[in-house]
Formats: structure tokens, sequence, C-alpha cells
């Protein structure tokens, strides 16, 4: 299979819904000689309609994985204790492995809660302290990593062997330091032996700390705050971002267009980028791959 492919500009474009496609066969594979099967349990509060189309898409990835799939969809009054025993009862389900309470939450409920009470073993958001700490100690044995920070990692890992180039003593820059993206990022990188900097909304010169970067991983939620100028040239980009913008003209229904972009100016950079993540079809499949992976793993480690 390629994953990479030859852009006009000369850049690599890297394909993640192939590489997304090659994960979720090797899950399904593992699953189908494990002699269990692993279950997976998403919790969506709400009618959020981002979240309603990104919790469907991760039940029909279980489905196709061979998974034991459930969803619990719950109105938006919720209160943080009915939650809470939601997930108690799912920590003590034998047939689940892996829970994921889909974020954002409503206002009267306190996520972080909420993730701490989730089974470090059956976390495969990666969000309990117990394993950022474990990836923090670079126990990555051990550890559920968060998904997109872990294929975002397999994408830069796909390109550099394409390019031929080692990932460790390069310069990575890490746009955005969230708990979710960011700091696993940084983290990854780090175990990876880049020399690693986490820039963010309080960085003075970005435009200058970026145009020393081997690696750029973009992770702001800015649409295309990261200008292609700004790329060192050979650089590789992975852009984590998915931002709706207002699109040309109106659709079938009469409604205003849109599309979608990244945190990073696409065309620019792939100008002078070796190769670069497009969105969509970059790490956003590659999010929901990881997550299946990190259900298997969880069964895997009960089985
Ligand atoms: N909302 C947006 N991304 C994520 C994610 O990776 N996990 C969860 N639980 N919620 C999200």
């Amino acid at each position: 299979m390629t994953f990479l492919i030859k852009s006009e500009s000369g850049a690599l474009i890297i394909d993640g819904k192939a590489v997304a496609a090659g994960v979720l066969e090797g899950v399904a594979t593992e699953v189908a000689a494990l002699g269990l099967k692993p279950g997976l349990a998403v919790v969506l509060v709400g009618e959020d309609p981002a979240s309603q189309v990104y919790v469907k898409s991760k039940g029909r990835a279980a489905e196709t994985c061979g998974f034991h799939s459930v969803q619990h969809t719950l109105p938006r009054e919720t209160t943080q204790a009915d939650l809470i025993a939601l997930v108690q009862t799912l920590n003590a389900d034998p047939a689940i492995h892996g829970i994921l309470v889909q974020l954002p939450l409503p206002p009267q409920i306190d996520s972080q809660l909420v993730l701490e009470t989730i089974s470090p073993a059956k976390d495969v958001d990666g969000f309990h302290p117990v394993n950022a700490g474990l990836l923090a100690i670079g126990d990555r044995k051990r550890a559920l990593v968060p998904c997109t920070p872990a294929g975002s990692l397999i994408l830069l890992q796909t390109a550099a062997k394409e390019l031929g180039i080692s990932i460790a003593g390069l310069d990575a820059v890490v746009v955005g330091r969230s708990n979710i993206v960011g700091k696993p990022m940084a983290q990854l990188l780090l175990a990876e032996s880049a020399t690693v900097t986490i820039a963010h909304s309080r960085t003075r010169d970005l435009a200058g700390v970026i145009a020393r970067a081997d690696i750029v991983v973009a992770a702001v939620g800015i649409p295309e705050m990261i200008k292609g100028a700004w790329i060192k040239p050979g650089a590789i980009v992975i852009d984590v971002g998915i931002n709706r913008v207002a699109g040309e003209g109106l659709t079938a229904q009469g409604q205003p267009k849109t599309r979608l972009v990244g945190d990073v100016e696409f065309a620019a950079a792939a100008a002078r980028a070796a190769a670069i993540t497009p969105v969509p079809g970059g790490v956003g499949p590659m999010t929901i791959a990881m997550l299946m992976s990190n259900t298997l793993s969880a069964a895997r480690r009960k089985a």
C-alpha cells in the first residue's frame, strides 16, 4: 500500500486515510486471533453536532474491527453524579475494555473529575493522570497514549521512513499545549529523541521558532494560523487542526457552503515542506484508528 502521494510542489502528502486503514486492518486481524471480543463503550452527553458525528464514526470503526460496541447517549441536563455512576458501572462491566466519554461535556459537569473516574486500565483516551504519568516517565508499554498524538507520531514516522531520515536529534516544535494533544505529543517526540519545543499562545516570535523546526506539529485550533512562509524548507509538517470555515457559493439546499482547513496554510507550506498531512484526510482518520488500537491493547492486557 502506498501512504504517500507526491504533490505538484514536490512535497509528500501523507495519506492518513490509507495509514489508518492499515492500522484498522491490523486491529481486526488481531481481534480474530485474540479469543475475546474487545468491548468499547462511548458516552455522549448532549447533542453537540460535531460530537455526534465523531461518536458515530467511533461506533462504526469498532464494529468493523469486530468489537462489542455500545453507545450511551445522555441528555444535556445529565447531572455529574449520574454520569459518574454510569462510568462506575462501565468500570465494573467485564464485557467493556475501553471507555470514552466524548468531550466537551456540558458546563454543570466537571470534565476532569469524570475523566479521573474512568479506570486507568479502560482509559482508551489516555487522559487519566495515571496514563499521562506513565507516558511522561517513558513507559509506553503500560501507558494508554492519547489517540491523536499517537496517530500523529505514526504519520510522522511514515514520512521520515520514506524520506530516509531519523527523528532522533531533529528539532521538533509542537504548537499547542493541551492535555489532549500538545503535551502528550511533546512526550512522544521526546521519547523519539527529538529536541522538543512546545510553543503556545504566549510564545514570542512563533514565526522564528517554527522557522528552525525540522518537524512541526500544529495543534492550535485556529484556521491556517501557521503560515507556509514560516516553514523551514524540507521540514515535516503534521497538521492536527480541523477547522470549519466559510466556503464559496451555496449548497443544493441553499445553505452557505463550508470547507475544512487545518491550522497550517496548506498550499504555501506544501511548497516548502518535504512532507505534510492534508486536512481532511491526514491526522483525523488516525485518531479513530488509534482508539481501536488502544481498545485492543486494553482488552489484550485483560486476556
Ligand atoms: N473531543 C474531541 N476530541 C476528543 C477525543 O480525542 N476524545 C474525547 N473523549 N473527546 C474528544
